[in-house]
């Protein structure tokens, strides 16, 4: 199973005897994104794959060095995929701040969440029990999102549907047999999924306004 984690950094989950389990050691293998927009970053584009099994670590460190296998040896179709070591640097150094960042995150989702909860015409997120949230996005699903996002710009509150095409209707899938399939679900709601701000710098002020904002819809 490889854990698509590229907006995960940090979540968890606690199983029946206590044990917590981060996202990147879930699966067989992880992927996280760096992008600059993530929870934590590296000044540029970058990833990590996180893997614990020795199998995949070999063959992963090998596609990301041109399918190299010994400097001068290519066992595998690869490419360079070799993250700059100023960029890791970076990333380093943001890691140090990472569990300090969740927290200011978790803080304000749990102050949108108590704040929200009695405004019928918003459908807020679920934290599943167990686990901890890593809020890269908070999303609420509305009704009408177009009336929404107008609320909100009119408050001078960034607010935005990112994924309002699912992966299985992508062009590039024309071809995949899910192409057409229904996933009454994701189809319904892809659309009125609606991010507004949250990031680890954001002063109570900020917070405070979203929520009026929130409130006032
Ligand atoms: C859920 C998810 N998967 C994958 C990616 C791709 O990450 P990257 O652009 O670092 O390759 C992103 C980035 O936005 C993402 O949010």
């Amino acid at each position: 199973m490889i854990e698509d984690a590229a907006q995960a950094h940090g979540a968890t989950i606690t199983n029946s005897i206590g044990e917590k389990t981060y996202t990147g050691a879930i699966g067989d293998i992880a992927c996280f994104s760096f992008f600059p927009s993530k929870n934590m970053a590296v000044g540029g584009e970058g990833g990590m794959i996180t893997t614990s099994k020795q199998i995949y670590c070999e063959r992963l460190n090998s596609i990301v060095n041109h399918g190299r296998s010994s400097r001068v040896e290519a066992q595998q179709l690869g490419s360079n995929l070799r993250m700059s070591e100023v960029s890791a640097a970076i990333g380093v150094v943001q890691l140090t701040h990472l569990d300090q960042w969740l927290q200011h995150r978790r803080y304000i989702a749990s102050k949108y969440l108590q704040e929200c909860k009695s405004n019928t015409k918003l459908i807020m997120p679920k934290v599943r029990e167990n686990t901890q949230h890593a809020w890269h996005q908070f999303c609420i699903l509305v009704e009408d999102e177009d009336a929404f996002i107008k609320h909100m710009d009119e408050r001078l509150i960034d607010s935005i549907v990112h994924y309002p095409i699912p992966c299985h209707k992508q062009p590039v899938f024309i071809n995949h047999p899910q192409h057409q399939d229904d996933f009454t679900i994701t189809d319904s709601i892809c659309k009125k999924l609606v991010a507004i701000p949250i990031f680890h710098e954001m002063r109570a002020d900020e917070i405070e306004r979203v929520i009026s904002a929130l409130s006032s819809y």
